[in-house]
């Protein structure tokens, strides 16, 4: 596992979730993009496309380009968790990256709790935890704000200090995810950036905190992907829809 993504080079996460509807749609987005001429210079890419597509999708790729991430893992590794896919499964297909606490599993039910086993097993593992945090709605009295305090506080339970740094942070507000709707703006961007930075200094001290990786996600597109970056100074993006067109998704690599 890489200590953390350079703070020059930014963190781009592909999250396909439940889509396409099959592997012959998704090989055509994958080799779509293969030959896109994208140079990685300034970016780690990481596609995660639902677990079923993985073998036949990535079975012969020997690029160094894409790097691979799955969207959930169990906190468990023994046999009795039916449905699940187990951190073992997930490194013999060279997974790198795991999402955890998207706000469509949080809305399925999983809590905080659940989502901090799950960080530190995917650690224990050698694998980087992308941790997904955001309100899931903003009120004028700041309620959103200790909101998202504690779920940060509840996901990272038992994380240690020594490890804080290989956990990459998404903010990524419910207001702002899917059809519909809008990505946030970009100096709010930043100022969340600060609030989940502040929140992390008082959980790890300043040294660690400042060496998290913290991305945005919700509603990224070719058009606000830079601005976001640049303007809302983050160290990377979770792109949901825009990421299964591969000529809008190869935009974005090629903008940055
Ligand atoms: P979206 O999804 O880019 O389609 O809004 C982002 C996400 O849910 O990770």
């Amino acid at each position: 596992m890489k200590k953390k993504n350079s703070k020059n080079k930014k963190l781009i996460i592909a999250n396909w979730k439940m889509a396409p509807d099959s592997l012959f749609e998704a090989k055509k987005i994958f080799s779509t993009l293969k030959k896109k001429k994208i140079n990685s210079r300034n970016f780690t890419v990481v596609l995660c496309p639902p677990v079923v597509y993985f073998s036949e999708l990535f079975k012969n790729y020997r690029g160094k380009i894409f790097k691979f991430g799955i969207q959930n893992l169990s906190h468990e590794d023994d046999f009795a968790h039916t449905g699940e896919i187990s951190a073992k499964m997930a490194k013999d297909f060279n997974v790198q990256y795991v999402i955890i606490g998207h706000a469509e599993r949080r809305a399925l039910g999983e809590d905080s709790s659940l989502i901090s086993k799950k960080i530190k097993n995917t650690l224990k593992h050698k694998m980087t935890p992308v941790l997904c945090v955001g309100e899931i709605i903003r009120d004028q009295n700041g309620e959103y704000l200790k909101f998202l305090e504690q779920q940060i506080i509840d996901s990272l339970s038992g994380v240690k200090k020594n490890q804080i740094e290989k956990v990459v942070i998404v903010y990524e507000p419910v207001w702002a995810i899917g059809k519909g709707h809008k990505a946030v703006n970009n100096y709010e961007i930043y100022q969340m950036t600060i609030f989940i930075k502040k929140i992390l200094v008082s959980l790890y001290g300043r040294k660690s905190a400042l060496n998290v990786s913290i991305l945005y996600g919700g509603s990224v597109d070719a058009e606000n992907c830079l601005g976001i970056l640049e303007e809302g100074r983050v160290d990377g993006l979770l792109i949901g829809r825009a990421s299964l067109n591969p000529f809008t998704f190869s935009d974005i690599l090629k903008k940055i």
